[in-house]
């Protein structure tokens, strides 16, 4: 299946001069919505996987189907303040100022073996943070698996040594 052709390109969103990768076109098309999540199981099934991890929003959207397709757990990240035990918390940069995510502390064991599920790899800033919130807890992240990368941001350079995959992407904005 062409998954790019399910994705809509919207112009200058959420700025000028952006092209923003909108998925939602996609997750309405039952038929694509159900090969990408299968397709993304299929990456990860035989690596022994104990465990998802998804950054909140769109992490949600692609990271749960894909742990229950495979029958383990799914453990959420989120922006500050939203999880209520104690949390681990991790600081990163932005282009202006700062951001931060956070994982429930007791939710990976180590030696936990995670697979993180996004919707995009822009920068690698997120998926940076949330590698080491798992990290930093004990876990393994044995895969890093997106629907979209785009190559022309390089966010893959902030991602050295791991296992990374996208199904679709975009060489050019
Ligand atoms: C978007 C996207 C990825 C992240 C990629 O999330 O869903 O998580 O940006 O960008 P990066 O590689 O430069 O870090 P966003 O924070 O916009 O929020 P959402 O998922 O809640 O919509
Ligand atoms: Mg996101």
């Amino acid at each position: 299946m062409n998954l790019e052709k399910k994705i809509r390109n919207i112009q200058d969103f959420p700025k000028p001069g952006i092209g923003f990768k909108d998925i939602t076109t996609l997750l309405e098309d039952g038929e694509a919505f159900e090969y990408t999540i299968k397709k993304i199981a299929e990456n990860i099934k035989d690596l022994g996987v104990d465990v998802i991890v998804g950054p909140e929003a769109r992490g949600f959207i692609l990271g749960t189907p894909v742990a229950y397709e495979l029958g383990i757990g799914f453990i959420p990240i989120r922006k500050p303040g939203k999880l209520p035990a104690e949390v681990e918390s991790y600081e990163y940069s932005l282009e202006y100022g700062t951001d931060r995510l956070e994982i429930h502390r007791d939710a990976i064991k180590p030696g936990d073996r995670v697979a993180i599920v996004d919707d995009l790899l822009a920068t690698g800033g997120t998926i940076a943070a949330a590698t080491k919130l798992v990290e930093n807890l004990g876990g393994e992240v044995v895969a890093i698996e997106f629907l979209i990368e785009l190559d022309f941001l390089n966010g893959r350079g902030k991602l050295d040594g791991y296992n990374v995959n996208s199904l679709v992407h975009y060489s050019e904005e």
